[in-house]
């Protein structure tokens, strides 16, 4: 039987077991799947211990994107331009290192039928969960994507760290403070962690076009406060981004087992389970 476990600190609350359970039984693969503590200085002895005990694969949660990164003698393209790292395997003796977070957010707004290509993106927030969607965003065509921060000079330094990655990406990108974020978008991101405090991060002169949608990466049983705000804006689309964590965890499952699960049955229990 193949073992998984996600890594974190704190980790008790991780849906990731259960979503990775329910890939399994609707795959057929034999699989565990566990939440493993590591202590906040002992993160590189707790992978190597999994691994060497035979385990298959590991995802990596906060606060230890960073270090995975590090620890990763192989990164895919994905990891390395998010320089975050969610999902861990060992291959040939070394250990691989993707981030599948992108693809979540993607796989998600592709289930909503929100297009990318062409729209205008307002990405909020200048942290680890901002930097991982940076280049699916782009890659999928958006005509503009704006990063604003409380703190501007995160984004003015996550556009710059962008732009010298992606050349020619460069002159779609633009960035500043939660001040500047004013203008008609597409599609407004919220990826920053305001809503674990009950608010959103407050944001004049931000229009929605009209068939515009508002996606928070966070989630909760009850409409999010970035959810409550945009729709007070005249977002008429608001969702949470649970279907973001089932999407990240399928394309881990995929690399991990060669085979992709159905998101929409997976996604629909644990929207039953979090009311
Ligand atoms: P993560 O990996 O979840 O992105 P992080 O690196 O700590 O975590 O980043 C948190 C993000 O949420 C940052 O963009 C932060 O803004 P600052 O860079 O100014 O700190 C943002 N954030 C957190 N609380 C916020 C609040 N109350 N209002 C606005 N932005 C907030």
């Amino acid at each position: 039987i193949r073992q998984f476990a996600v890594v974190g600190n704190p980790i008790k609350h991780s849906r990731s077991p259960a979503i990775h359970q329910m890939f399994a039984a609707q795959t057929g693969v034999a699989l565990e799947y566990s939440t493993l503590l590591s202590p906040l200085d002992g993160f590189a002895e707790t992978v190597g211990q999994f691994f060497a005990a035979g385990g298959c694969g590991l995802n990596i949660t906060v606060p230890f994107k960073e270090q995975a990164y590090v620890l990763s003698a192989k990164l895919s393209e994905r990891a390395r331009l998010a320089g975050a790292v969610n999902t861990l395997w060992q291959q040939d003796g070394q250990l691989n290192g993707c981030n599948t977070d992108g693809l979540g957010l993607l796989s998600d707004l592709q289930r909503l039928n929100a297009p990318l290509e062409g729209a205008r993106i307002l990405l909020i927030g200048a942290g680890g969960a901002s930097k991982g969607v940076v280049y699916p965003l782009l890659n999928a065509g958006c005509a503009r994507l704006h990063i604003v921060n409380r703190t501007e000079e995160r984004a003015q330094a996550m556009r710059a760290h962008f732009s010298s990655q992606l050349p020619d990406y460069a002159t779609r990108m633009s960035a500043g403070g939660l001040l500047q974020a004013e203008g008609e978008w597409d599609l407004v991101i919220n990826a920053t962690s305001s809503g674990l405090q009950d608010t959103a991060p407050e944001l004049p002169g931000v229009r929605y076009a009209a068939d515009a949608l508002a996606y928070d990466m966070l989630y909760a049983a009850l409409p999010t406060p970035f959810m409550r705000q945009a729709a007070e804006a005249g977002a008429h689309r608001c969702v949470d981004g649970l279907g973001m964590l089932v999407g990240q965890a399928a394309a881990s499952f995929a690399i991990w087992n060669g085979m992709t699960p159905q998101l929409e049955p997976v996604l629909r229990e644990l929207r039953r389970q979090l009311q």
